[in-house]
């Protein structure tokens, strides 16, 4: 070859020469020290950094607009440019570089094969990434490939077996070296989905498995991170599984970071501190560090000492676990009869199941089918290596057959474990059942009754308060009373007129049944007149409700400090002795229901008039949640909870239910559930769960029930259907929606609006919270003809028969209230 190429001519030579000194002048400077590359829409910047106390200089990619330096990825993480004089290229065979003044190469992207030019591009989302300039922009490489310490929303944390591909976290060595550290964080997919934290080789602490929506074994996320987290497997790639997160309000910047001692924390930004805010998601506490317990050891940070062992085992070495060393685990007290070659044991020796509550499942699970937790136990039964099982919503089926390691006991959130024990122990702990449940019932009792007296006393303190200063003020003692998350967002006191009686009664002629508006679950409504012309609707709430009282005061907080045209305005408020009244502006057309669901008066909604009333609605709810100084869930709407001005203007009332949330609190949970059958989304009729999404939910039967002018509930136990949802969704399904249109529109030429209209209401009531818009989005959606709007997915309650109220209301126990009913049945009023 070489004695051929200086046998031909010159000519070929040169181009030889030229295309080399062409790709060595390919190679082009994309930033040099103290440089940046900043993302389109200035979120992210990708430059040189030092961490903490090093004056070492590595790339990185920075949040662009907080202050503090926040490092979310860096490139060469060994290897640090030692001064200023570090350049950051794409070199001449395509890759990204990172060269240092001597031009050694301290860092490159490393992929083979690059065909074209390639460009760099830093994208909002936090990603970096190189791509082929040929037309087709193949993606050679990007960092969210490659992540470092911190998540970002989009990123993926996961496998992919055919690709090779395995994403995780790794921690920094330190805060001033980000050099890869003990500690890594993977998606666990042998069996049910799972996080873990690894020390190591070791497991440090895992999430417990993924019910579809969240990690069963993080107490936090059953009330704050239920929208976010998704996991997406690709049915083609098969075995291919990544976690990724995302919120719809993309304004605000979060993330979650393994820091170098190897806890996960979630990290959002405080605009209006200029802080971060960080929440630790675990390892917490000793109980969340994997195993603390040893086998069959369970772990309660409330104990002392914290770890016990699961009832019918007892300590290998009691020496050892009595000196704190818990790791050599339990053992089991009694054999299983299961599996043993005993011919004369009776039918009653059989081994039975103990059932813990609220419990961190163990490691380790095997999934199997079954349809419910019956089903779950047979399955378990059969299989004499079978030692426990657990059948949680949104899994399913869990059976253990190795050691049960790293169980907690939770104060809250949590799942039923059973395990198996042999039949003696079993009848042990019956007795001792029947004490506890005895002492605690008669515990309960008797901190309720003096929890109610105190409470009688201290609302009893705080009206007289209010009476003598004439104007309503809610002091800090009556906001904790309320229970509001944080009172320290209510602000100043707000001050509101007072009415006297006297007044009232004028004004209602002696609250006279013929002013009577309505009748609702905590008393009654009057129509009344001022005698300078002003009319008003008084709610007298009744005196015997002692649960009217604490919805009252809430009401007057949260109403009081919200003003919007779609929001019913307080006029004022009465408290006298025992009389709790609240003074609104006087609704002519009362509410919407009293419209819509009678025959004659529906005809007089045309469709503008619904569009603006749906539009309307919407509007108001985007106040209270989230152009309002305060965040304010209502957890009441309902159609009759829609008052109609005399434009017919909707305005949204009875705040009785309403939460005020805290700052970052986005959601929240009860064990009283308080709401109106058929407009409860199933997260907070079934687990108390409420948030936007539960109003959301609430809204999206409103708007089927506009369009449709049919009640939710007046399909109930029909054939078909048994609900209003179910019957929108069979019709979607059959691409027949106009059939759902109340008959009564015949305003074709809007038919597109009132189409949109139940599309969007389908979204409203889809069964996961986090697939529903938020009311921002659906406003926006609603108005604008050329959106695109997704494909709902099928609602809650459609196929199913709805929950039984007794279902509901078992929810209402150990709280301080004589009254069991947790489900108002106000009607209009
Ligand atoms: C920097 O050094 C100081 C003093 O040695 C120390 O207190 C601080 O924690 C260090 N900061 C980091 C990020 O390591
Ligand atoms: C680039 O990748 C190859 C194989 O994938 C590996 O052997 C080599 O060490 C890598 N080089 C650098 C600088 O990382
Ligand atoms: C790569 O870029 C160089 C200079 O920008 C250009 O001259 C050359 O044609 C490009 N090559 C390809 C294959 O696009
Ligand atoms: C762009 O490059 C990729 C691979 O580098 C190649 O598969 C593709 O055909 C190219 N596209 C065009 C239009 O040249
Ligand atoms: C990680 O593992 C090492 C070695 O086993 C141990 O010394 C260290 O304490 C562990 N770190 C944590 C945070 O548990
Ligand atoms: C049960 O009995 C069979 C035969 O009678 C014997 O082979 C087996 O080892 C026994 N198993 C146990 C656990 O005793
Ligand atoms: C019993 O369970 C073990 C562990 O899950 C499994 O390996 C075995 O096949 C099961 N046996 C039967 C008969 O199902």
């Amino acid at each position: 070859m070489g004695i051929g190429r200086n046998s031909v001519t010159f000519v070929p030579l040169v181009i030889v020469l030229y295309f080399i000194t062409l790709h060595s002048c390919t190679s082009i400077e994309i930033i040099r020290d103290p440089e940046t590359l900043i993302s389109s829409g200035g979120v992210f910047k990708l430059g040189f950094f030092s961490p903490g106390n090093s004056s070492n200089r590595y790339i990185g990619i920075l949040y662009n607009k907080i202050p503090q330096q926040t490092v979310v990825w860096v490139a060469n993480r060994a290897n640090p440019v030692s001064d200023s004089s570090g350049v950051l290229m794409i070199d001449n065979d395509g890759n990204l570089a990172i060269v240092d003044g001597k031009r050694r190469n301290m860092w490159t992207s490393n992929v083979t094969g690059i065909a074209y030019n390639t460009t760099v591009e830093l994208l909002d989302s936090g990603n970096l990434v190189l791509q082929e300039m040929n037309s087709s922009g193949r993606i050679v490489w990007e960092s969210f490939k490659y992540p470092s310490h911190t998540l970002l929303p989009t990123m993926k944390i996961g496998v992919n077996p055919k690709l090779g591909e395995k994403l995780k976290l790794t921690s920094w060595k330190s805060n001033s070296d980000p050099s890869i550290g003990d500690f890594s964080l993977e998606l666990d997919s042998v069996s049910i989905p799972q996080v873990i934290t690894w020390n190591g080789s070791k497991r440090h602490w895992r999430t417990g498995p993924w019910n579809n929506q969240i990690f069963i074994g993080v107490p936090d996320m059953y009330s704050v991170y239920l929208d976010g987290f998704s996991l997406i497997r690709d049915v083609e790639q098969k075995g291919s599984i990544y976690i990724t997160y995302n919120y719809v309000d993309t304004s605000s910047s979060e993330s979650f970071v393994l820091d170098p001692e190897g806890t996960l924390i979630d990290e959002l930004w405080d605009e209006v501190e200029k802080e971060w805010v960080q929440r630790w998601l675990g390892p917490r506490k000793e109980c969340d560090i994997y195993g603390t317990c040893g086998p069959f050891g369970v772990c309660n940070i409330l104990n002392s000492p914290i770890c016990s062992c699961l009832k019918g085992f007892e300590p290998k070495s009691i020496k050892e676990w009595n000196m704190g060393i818990w790791s050599g685990g339990c053992a089991r007290r009694t054999e299983l009869q299961c599996g043993r070659n005993n011919t004369n044991n009776e039918k009653e020796k059989e081994d039975g199941f103990l059932k813990l509550q609220k419990m961190k499942v163990p490691d380790f699970a095997n999934w199997v089918s079954a349809s419910d937790i019956k089903d779950c136990q047979e399955e378990c039964v059969k299989n004499c290596s079978c030692i426990a099982h657990s059948f949680p919503s949104g899994i399913g089926c869990m059976l253990w057959s190795e050691d049960l390691l790293d169980i907690q006991k939770f104060s809250k959130a949590g799942v039923d474990l059973y395990i198996r024990v042999a039949h003696t122990e079993i009848d042990k702990r019956k007795d001792a059942r029947l004490i506890i449940i005895i002492t605690v019932l008669l515990g309960v009792f008797s901190i309720s009754f003096f929890g109610c007296l105190l409470w009688r006393w201290m609302t009893q303190k705080g009206e007289k308060k209010i009476k003598y200063n004439g104007s309503l003020h809610i002091d800090r003692v009556d906001v904790t009373s309320i229970a509001y998350p944080d009172p320290h967002k209510l602000g100043e006191n707000p001050d509101l007129p007072i009415f006297s009686i006297e007044k009232l009664a004028i004004a209602t002629h002696n609250f006279n049944a013929a002013n009577k508006l309505g009748e609702g679950g905590f008393g009654s409504v009057y129509k009344g007149k001022f005698p300078d012309g002003q009319e008003i609707a008084v709610k007298r709430l009744s005196k015997s409700s002692g649960q009217g009282s604490k919805e009252f005061k809430n009401e007057v907080v949260v109403i009081s400090k919200l003003q919007h045209r779609n929001l019913v305005r307080l006029v004022g408020c009465c408290i006298e002795g025992e009389e709790k009244m609240l003074i609104y502006e006087y609704m002519p057309n009362k509410s919407l229901d009293t419209f819509l669901f009678d025959p004659t008066k529906r005809a007089l909604l045309d469709w503008t008039t619904r569009f603006q009333i749906i539009k309307g609605i919407c509007r108001g709810i985007l106040y209270l949640h989230r152009d309002s100084r305060l965040r304010v869930i209502h957890r009441d709407l309902k159609a009759s909870n829609i008052l109609l001005d005399e434009e017919l203007n909707p305005k949204i009332s009875d705040f009785g239910m309403a939460r005020i949330f805290g700052g970052n609190e986005l959601q929240s949970n009860t064990t009283r559930v308080v709401g109106t059958y058929g407009y409860m989304s199933p997260e907070y009729a079934m687990q108390g769960i409420f948030s936007e999404k539960s109003d959301v939910f609430s809204l999206g039967v409103l708007l089927l029930e506009i369009v449709s002018g049919k009640r939710n509930s007046s399909f109930y136990r029909q054939e078909q259907s048994s609900t209003l949802l179910g019957h929108a969704w069979r019709l979607w399904n059959e691409n027949n929606v106009q059939a759902l249109i109340d008959p009564g529109l015949s305003e074709s030429f809007f038919q597109e609006e009132m189409l949109r209209c139940i599309h969007l209401g389908l979204l409203c009531v889809q069964e996961f919270a986090k697939d529903r818009p938020t009311v921002l989005i659906l406003l926006s959606m609603l108005t604008s003809e050329t959106s695109h709007i997704p494909t709902p997915k099928q609602p809650a309650f459609a196929g199913k028969q709805t929950y039984s109220d007794s279902e509901i209301s078992v929810r209402s126990q150990g709280e301080c209230s004589i009254n069991n009913a947790s489900i108002t049945a106000i009607q209009g009023r």
